[in-house]
């Protein structure tokens, strides 16, 4: 195990055991106001979400469509991926009351295209865990868009950076801040961006690919990451997390707030990011990522740089470069202007602090 990486990618507050990590870029497909699993059919949704994977994300996405087979491309890497991972956005209050949109910054070396996302998904180092890779129709939420205080179990972790540099190392290393990681928005200037990771749970009831509130057929597990799922939810999957930086350095300091409050809002009117919530519709072509999770792919055994080579690791994946997976896109459904200043959240949503 190498505990100083999985240190810098979040976890250590989850009890780190001995795990393996599947690690990849999935550059922006689309930003529009649609959420096919939270409002299926509502055009537009209630608030702004980014959207990164296959192209056939859509105002409704059927359980019964095979979503590798109806999409004609992916901006992620590995090319068999065609799920999709959505978050809301992040957006900079001025002081006249107007918003903007924050917008996203590509992680270290591995992708390009308007920021995106990274995607991991963990695997435990135990070869007797019966690890079950999703399938078909499988979806699920990770945090609860209206929470605005702490929760008992933290779905994100934020980290401030300081900086960046042409190859977007962060500042300050990765390495040396997990202790200042936090589980809502930074309220100090973080001129380097701020990086958010969104976890979903690891235990499944091995039975409901969804369920009403999209949260129910899975659970937390009772504690560390694997290994220890409750007796309602037994079946361990993979630990599915995504990583977005937003760049909050874009706007000066001195555009903030007399009172040095932090000017950040998430677009479900979340000024505090105990409600940033992140939705997965699953859609790997075949069974690609269950001979991913059963060959325990690992970032780490990639030689000779695991961080710039993410997709050398997994001879049981396709890859593509990232440059024809930026090519990826979609125009939006719902058609609304993203990047002018606007006197309200998009879908007039209201901030609310509780
Ligand atoms: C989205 O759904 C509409 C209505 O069902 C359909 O006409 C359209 O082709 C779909 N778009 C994509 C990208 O699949
Ligand atoms: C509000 O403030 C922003 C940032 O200072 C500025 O760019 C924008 O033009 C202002 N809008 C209005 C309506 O004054
Ligand atoms: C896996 O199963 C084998 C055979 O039952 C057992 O000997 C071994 O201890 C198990 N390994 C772990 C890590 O539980």
């Amino acid at each position: 195990m190498l505990w100083p990486l999985l240190v810098a990618f979040g976890l250590v507050a989850r009890n780190v055991e001995a795990t393996h990590t599947l690690r990849f870029a999935c550059s922006q497909l689309v930003i529009e106001r649609l959420d096919p699993l939270v409002n299926p059919g509502a055009n537009p949704s209630p608030h702004m979400h980014q959207i990164v994977g296959g192209n056939a994300f859509n105002t409704t996405m059927d359980p019964a469509l095979d979503i590798g087979d109806s999409s004609t491309c992916t901006t992620c890497s590995f090319s068999e991926d065609f799920s999709n991972y959505w978050t809301a956005v992040l957006y900079f209050r001025a002081r006249n009351g107007t918003f903007k949109r924050v917008p996203q910054l590509a992680n270290q070396n591995i992708e390009t295209a308007e920021g995106g996302m990274t995607v991991y998904y963990i695997s435990p180092d135990d070869r007797n865990s019966s690890l079950v890779a999703f399938q078909r129709g499988f979806r699920m939420l990770a945090g609860t868009a209206e929470r605005r205080t702490r929760d008992s179990a933290f779905v994100n972790l934020f980290r401030c950076y300081d900086g960046y540099d042409e190859k977007m190392n962060y500042r300050p290393n990765p390495m040396g801040v997990a202790a200042s990681d936090t589980t809502e928005l930074p309220t100090r200037h973080c001129a380097g961006g701020v990086r958010v990771n969104t976890f979903f749970p690891t235990c499944w009831d091995g039975v409901n690919l969804d369920s009403p509130d999209h949260k129910t057929h899975v659970a937390y597990p009772v504690q560390g990451v694997f290994g220890n799922c409750p007796k309602s939810h037994p079946v361990e999957i993979p630990q599915v997390f995504i990583e977005t930086i937003w760049d909050t350095g874009k706007f000066d300091q001195s555009l903030w707030p007399d009172d040095g409050s932090q000017p950040f809002v998430f677009s479900q009117g979340d000024p505090t990011g105990f409600g940033h919530h992140a939705d997965y519709v699953f859609g790997w072509k075949g069974d690609s990522l269950q001979k991913a999770m059963d060959a325990r792919c690992d970032v780490f055994d990639a030689r000779p740089d695991p961080i710039i080579h993410p997709a050398s690791e997994c001879p049981q994946l396709r890859t593509q470069e990232q440059a024809v997976a930026n090519e990826c896109s979609k125009r939006q459904t719902a058609q609304e202007d993203i990047d002018a200043w606007i006197p309200t959240l998009p879908g007039g949503m209201p901030i609310t602090y509780k």
